[in-house]
């Protein structure tokens, strides 16, 4: 009993070394850290079809076959669970969510959503857009849905939708569930239940969302797996100035709370003889201020009302 109790002490202390090993700059800058920053980053993390990269929209090839996506579930209202994981603010979508079309080879379920960002409103984001980067950026990462497991290791295993997020000073109703469930994670390893609310009202609106750009490249962060479909959206997040500061303020990477969670950014990666696509925009029929009338805000508290 005794042994197995050691062993097991063991086991989790050489997981936990390992998983807490890795860290972004400005925690490996810190006094007296002993973290790998990105540069030392192992693993797949080394190889060439990284991520994020430099977008250059001119240099960027139109595809017909980037056609609009299919959001199943993203309008469901859920009391969803989120976590403070050390590096992030991670919501956990679990099953019920799931995207197709976009030239994707299959159904890809929603898993977590989690977000980059800074203190300032111009180097918070991973991708950056003709060398502009945003104040944060979100990702919905999915998987492949799929019985077998040969899609473990393969180049599609995930779809990750990225979105930037721009400050300005209009509320964001959709993110208010997730800002205000901020202040009861601020330590790693905590984690909290939101109130109700629905992925879509956190998305820019549907309409915009035909507009995208699609590179095959890898998890941002170790260990860096190459198996990821990136689609970034052109259409920015908009949040008010005092919910993005609230990443900031309320979320710390370490337990005695010495340094905010900020700068959680891995720098930019080589595209090396990777292409970008940029969806087919279809007839501006969609962008008429009249269809926007018509799209509710807050979609998912409409669909509540109708069930
Ligand atoms: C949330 O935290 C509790 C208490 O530490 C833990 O038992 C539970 O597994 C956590 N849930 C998730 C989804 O991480
Ligand atoms: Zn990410």
């Amino acid at each position: 009993m005794q042994l197995l109790r050691t062993l097991l002490a063991l086991a989790y202390a050489v997981s936990y070394t390992a998983a807490a090993h890795w860290c972004y700059e400005i925690q490996a800058k810190e006094p007296n850290s002993h973290c790998q920053g990105p540069a030392d980053w192992t693993g797949d993390c080394k190889k060439t079809h990284q991520s994020p990269i430099n977008i250059v929209t001119t240099e960027a090839k139109m595809n017909p076959d980037l056609k609009p996506f299919t959001f199943h579930g993203y309008d469901q209202k859920k009391k969803w669970v989120v976590k403070n994981d050390g590096h992030s603010v991670k919501m956990m979508l679990g099953d019920g969510s799931f995207i197709a079309g976009g030239d994707l080879p299959a159904q890809y379920q929603a898993v977590q959503l989690h977000l980059h960002w800074s203190q300032e409103f111009d180097k918070g984001s991973e991708h950056s857009i003709d060398g502009k980067h945003f104040a944060m950026e979100m990702h919905v990462v999915h998987e492949k849905a799929t019985s077998s497991n040969k899609a473990q290791d393969s180049q599609d295993k995930n779809a990750v939708l990225a979105f930037m997020v721009e400050v300005g000073d209009e509320m964001n109703q959709g993110f208010q569930p997730l800002v205000e469930a901020l202040s009861h994670i601020s330590t790693p390893n905590t984690n909290t239940t939101m109130k109700e609310s629905c992925l879509q009202d956190m998305l820019p609106k549907k309409e915009k969302l035909v507009h995208y750009f699609r590179y095959l490249g890898s998890l941002t962060t170790p260990n860096c797996d190459e198996t990821v479909i990136w689609t970034v959206f052109k259409e920015p997040i908009k949040l008010h100035k005092d919910q993005f500061l609230k990443f900031s303020k309320e979320l710390y990477y370490d337990e005695d709370k010495s340094l905010t969670m900020k700068d959680n950014v891995r720098p930019l990666q080589q595209l090396g003889n990777r292409q970008v696509f940029r969806s087919h925009a279809p007839g501006q029929l969609l962008s008429l201020p009249l269809t926007a009338l018509l799209v509710p805000t807050l979609t998912c508290l409409v669909t509540g009302l109708l069930q």
